[in-house]
């Protein structure tokens, strides 16, 4: 969690940092702070959003050319103003910011305690810094080596960006773990630093993504990038693809709303150029390189956390139902502390919207240890994730900046439904002519999101106004669309605060069931498709209990809608692409219903954007 920026170049850093840190608050937003260097170094910080900080420097100082920012999510020591970050170390010369966790943070203090450190905070990060200035010292070395020396004793995952007021015009960032960029400004001559992106893209194109392990040490104007083993790396510059546009709301009230308007968008780039309709065959690089690894697959494990496993489970039945493949699909979290028997015949996908979930890059690790390929699906180009595996696909999403994710499940979704045809046909698994046929849907399927857009928005503030000051809600779906409940409830709790529970509709009967009354919204994935008439009866048999029956039916249904309190209606298509159209209305039930309560939708209480720790 947490997102970092930092300066260092002739203009001034404060409003880089500023907005570089509003763009970044999607991480975590439980404190903020920056240090700005100007012969002093002046560092503010404020519990809260970057707004509160930005009141808090109103009338102050702010001037300087080199500077760090950093928006929090809390994990050592609670929100409060002490734990924000910048640290200092011990002198007060020396500040760091720092996304991600030292483990062994407790050795080390209390092995500094002994010297005579004394700590203001409770974080993690502070014992870091102080371990570095007493480095420094002790062993008599630049700030670069005493860097260095102290990353080479710590235990966890980190970013970190140091200046320090011996060192104006010098910056030092590092990571393990979790993720830095450096944006190289104008001649040269500037230099940004960031967790991703998103700070840089206005200022330049060019960027560097550090690797693990790497320090990177900016002063005066050069950068030298180094292990910390201290080998000199080239540094391997890449030209930014994303537009400023992209990450702005561009009119919207909220970034979630802007990015569920995007899915007509965004499920074309995901599936654009992959394949061909004329002569049926696909383009993926990724698919057409492990061909014969392909064929001789014993079965497929997917994992990853949140939506992104939800994605995961509409694979399972993709894959299985076209590749005839068996596949597990695994929470990253439980799977990286078994200890799975995978052979060199598994294939291992990853699914992950930003490409930094911890749990999700631990179970990869886990993985390629023990010898299966890796495949990453990934939407942030050149995180983490995509780095490390064998092969790979983006989903082309776009960036997502709504901590709740919506086009990037879609997209998700889309390029799974193309990995289980190709492999189905690397395999001999399915015929030209149903590949034709979901080819074909596949071609009007952004035009069907586009239609679900238009026509269900009302309707779902409707049942919105209706359903907001409920505590609970169900929500059932059968087969492929079991998942699609699940992100549904996943949706409307994170952003809405209500308690939602995700079932296959059958499994209603096994318990859920008594908590069915007049008060209880029940939300069913319905579509005309697979198990119509199945899902018809449990919707009676909520009826019979007078639960309220929100559905989501294909366009001319009448049983299900005669039988519904409420519902909203999706286009026909093939059964393996309703949960696409499906899971709209859900995304917008999710905002309205979060508006109308006064929530922050794109940033919730307690949650950040991608969870780069465990
Ligand atoms: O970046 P990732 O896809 O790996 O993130 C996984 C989850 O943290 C994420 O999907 C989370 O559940 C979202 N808040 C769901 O909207």
């Amino acid at each position: 969690m947490c997102g970092i920026v930092a300066y260092a170049g002739p203009n001034q850093a404060f409003d880089f940092l500023i907005k570089g840190l509003q763009r970044l608050e999607y991480r975590g937003y439980d404190s903020a702070g920056i240090a700005l260097l100007n012969g002093d170094l002046n560092i503010y910080k404020q519990k809260g959003k970057v707004q509160d900080l930005l009141d808090e420097t109103s009338g102050k100082n702010i001037e300087g050319t080199t500077g760090i920012g950093h928006t929090r999510w809390a994990t050592h020591g609670e929100p409060n103003k002490v734990n924000a970050h910048p640290h200092l170390s011990q002198s007060g010369d020396i500040a760091v910011i720092h996304n991600g966790i030292i483990e062994n943070y407790a050795t080390i203090k209390e092995a500094l305690v002994k010297r005579g450190h004394t700590f203001l905070s409770d974080t993690d990060t502070e014992v870091l810094i102080h371990l570095i200035e007493d480095i420094k010292q002790h062993e008599d070395v630049d700030l670069f080596e005493a860097v260095r020396l102290a990353l080479n004793e710590v235990i966890g995952a980190y970013a970190i960006v140091i200046i320090s007021k011996d060192d104006p015009g010098t910056i030092i960032g590092a990571r393990k773990g979790s993720p830095l960029v450096i944006g190289i400004g104008k001649d040269k001559k500037e230099y940004f630093m960031a967790s991703d992106a998103t700070p840089i893209v206005e200022y330049t194109r060019d960027v560097i993504y550090l690797d693990d392990n790497e320090i990177a040490h900016i002063k005066d104007s050069e950068l030298t990038i180094k292990t910390i083993d201290n080998v000199e790396k080239t540094p391997y510059i890449q030209k930014l693809e994303v537009t400023l546009e992209a990450i702005e709301k561009g009119g919207y009230d909220h970034f979630m709303l802007k990015e569920i308007y995007e899915q007509p968008k965004s499920i074309y780039d995901s599936m654009r150029g992959r394949f061909n309709q004329t002569d049926l065959t696909f383009a993926m690089r990724s698919l057409r390189e492990y061909e014969s690894k392909i064929k001789n697959l014993n079965r497929i494990i997917i994992v990853g956390c949140g939506t992104s496993w939800h994605a995961g489970l509409v694979g399972e039945y993709l894959i299985e139902e076209f590749a005839r493949l068996p596949v597990e699909v695994e929470y990253a979290s439980e799977f990286r502390y078994r200890d799975p028997v995978i052979t060199e015949d598994d294939l291992v996908i990853a699914i992950s919207q930003s490409g930094e979930t911890a749990d999700t890059l631990a179970a990869l690790e886990m993985a390629k240890e023990k010898g299966a390929t890796i495949y990453g699906i990934c939407n942030v180009v050149g995180s983490s994730i995509p780095r490390m595996t064998d092969a790979g696909a983006y989903t082309h999403a776009g960036p997502e900046i709504g901590v709740a994710s919506t086009k990037a499940f879609t997209a998700q979704v889309t390029v799974l439904t193309l990995i289980a045809l190709g492999i189905a046909d690397i395999r001999g698994k399915i015929s030209k002519d149903r590949l034709r046929e979901i080819f074909a849907e596949l071609e009007v399927l952004p035009t069907k999101v586009q239609e679900v857009l238009d026509t269900c928005s009302e309707k779902v503030i409707e049942i919105a106004k209706r359903y907001k000051d409920v505590d609970h809600c169900l929500y059932l779906g059968r087969g492929i669309n079991f998942p699609v409940a699940l992100e549904g409830a996943l949706k409307l709790k994170e952003i809405s605060y209500i308690h939602a529970e995700g079932y296959p509709a059958a499994e209603m009967k096994h318990g859920p069931i008594a908590l069915i009354d007049e008060n209880m919204p029940v939300v069913v994935v319905a579509p005309k498709r697979g198990y119509y008439e199945k899902v018809l009866s449990n919707i009676q048999e909520v009826k019979a209990r007078k639960g309220n029956i929100i559905s989501i039916v294909t366009h001319g249904d009448e049983k299900v809608a005669g039988l519904s309190d409420y519902f909203v209606e999706i286009p026909d298509t093939e059964d393996c692409l309703v949960p696409i159209l499906a899971t709209i209305p859900m995304q917008l039930l999710s905002y309205h219903m979060a508006v109308m309560r006064g929530c922050n939708v794109d940033q919730p209480r307690n949650l950040a954007k991608s969870v780069t720790v465990e």
